[in-house]
């Protein structure tokens, strides 16, 4: 019996069609990819995704439209050690919470493109950045394997818990690099697994907007980063919290524990370096 293959056109439509959903959907409810239906969980009190997620104390000046709207699995912009005057690029921007953080820390002097492929994203992060006030962030609409942003352009590219969801990573990899001023940085906060996923689940779209079923093997993911032409990749776990790992596994009604749940996969924290 032959095996059914999903298209890439066809995650790319459901993941756009998901995430056009939760961002139609929020109305300051409580959110998080770590989200309100999806990558890994909502947390059942008033404390947001983001309140447990972040390291930053930036992050509590947020409004809950930006905070309640985090999807992300991790920490980009502190790991990205950004510096005033420079350029910064978020892959899959979603409500912006990462490029607020990040303008944040460019100043005035430097600036902060989003890029996300669903129209109802960019929108809800055009109001938000309208909301807080910030003026060097801007939203384009567009697909990470295709960047919207010039040649060696940017200084550092930060992404959270998006380039799960591309169904050509090589391709994301490859137009970051292209993308990058030489010597520019790449800091990403990721799904990976330790273990090959069952084709059952790879052939599931729900898991794939849920971030599980993109999700790649961390060594093929830091190959995929190398073949690229990054130089310097590391890769390491970051430690989530067992009620996170809980709420996400309960919301697609997996019985697996968090110890088993970290036992096929985690949020990495991911750098790498285009050579000078
Ligand atoms: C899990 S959410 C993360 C949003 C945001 N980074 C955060 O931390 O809140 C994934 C976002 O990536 C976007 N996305 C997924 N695949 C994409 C692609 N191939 N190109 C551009 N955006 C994509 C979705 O529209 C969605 O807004």
């Amino acid at each position: 019996m032959s095996e059914k293959v999903i298209h890439p056109e066809e995650v790319r439509s459901y993941v756009r069609q998901r995430y056009g959903q939760i961002a139609r959907d929020f109305e300051g409810a409580s959110a998080s990819c770590c989200g309100p239906s999806d990558c890994c969980g909502n947390t059942s009190s008033n404390v947001t995704f983001a309140d447990t997620m972040y390291e930053t104390p930036d992050v509590a000046e947020l409004p809950f439209e930006v905070t309640g709207l985090s999807l992300g699995c991790g920490d980009p912009v502190t790991l990205a050690a950004l510096q005033p005057g420079q350029t910064a690029l978020d892959l899959g921007s979603g409500g912006g919470i990462d490029c607020f953080l990040a303008a944040k820390q460019v100043g005035p002097t430097g600036h902060v493109i989003g890029v996300d492929m669903t129209a109802d994203m960019i929108e809800k992060a055009r109001a938000n950045a309208r909301k807080v006030g910030i003026e060097n962030v801007e939203f384009r609409l567009g697909e990470i394997e295709h960047l919207p942003v010039a040649d060696e352009s940017v200084d550092v590219i930060i992404s959270n818990c998006v380039i799960n969801l591309s169904p050509d990573k090589p391709q994301v990899f490859r137009e970051a690099y292209r993308a990058l001023r030489p010597g520019g940085r790449l800091a990403v906060s990721d799904i990976v697994t330790r273990i090959e996923l069952p084709s059952q689940i790879k052939q599931d779209l729900g898991s794939w907007a849920a971030c599980v079923a993109g999700a790649w093997v961390d060594k093929d993911y830091v190959a995929a980063i190398e073949a690229a032409g990054f130089v310097d990749v590391t890769i390491e776990e970051k430690v989530v919290d067992d009620a996170i790992i809980e709420d996400a596994v309960a919301q697609f009604e997996l019985e697996i524990n968090p110890a088993a749940a970290r036992s096929i996969g985690y949020s990495a924290r991911v750098t790498a370096r285009k050579p000078g």
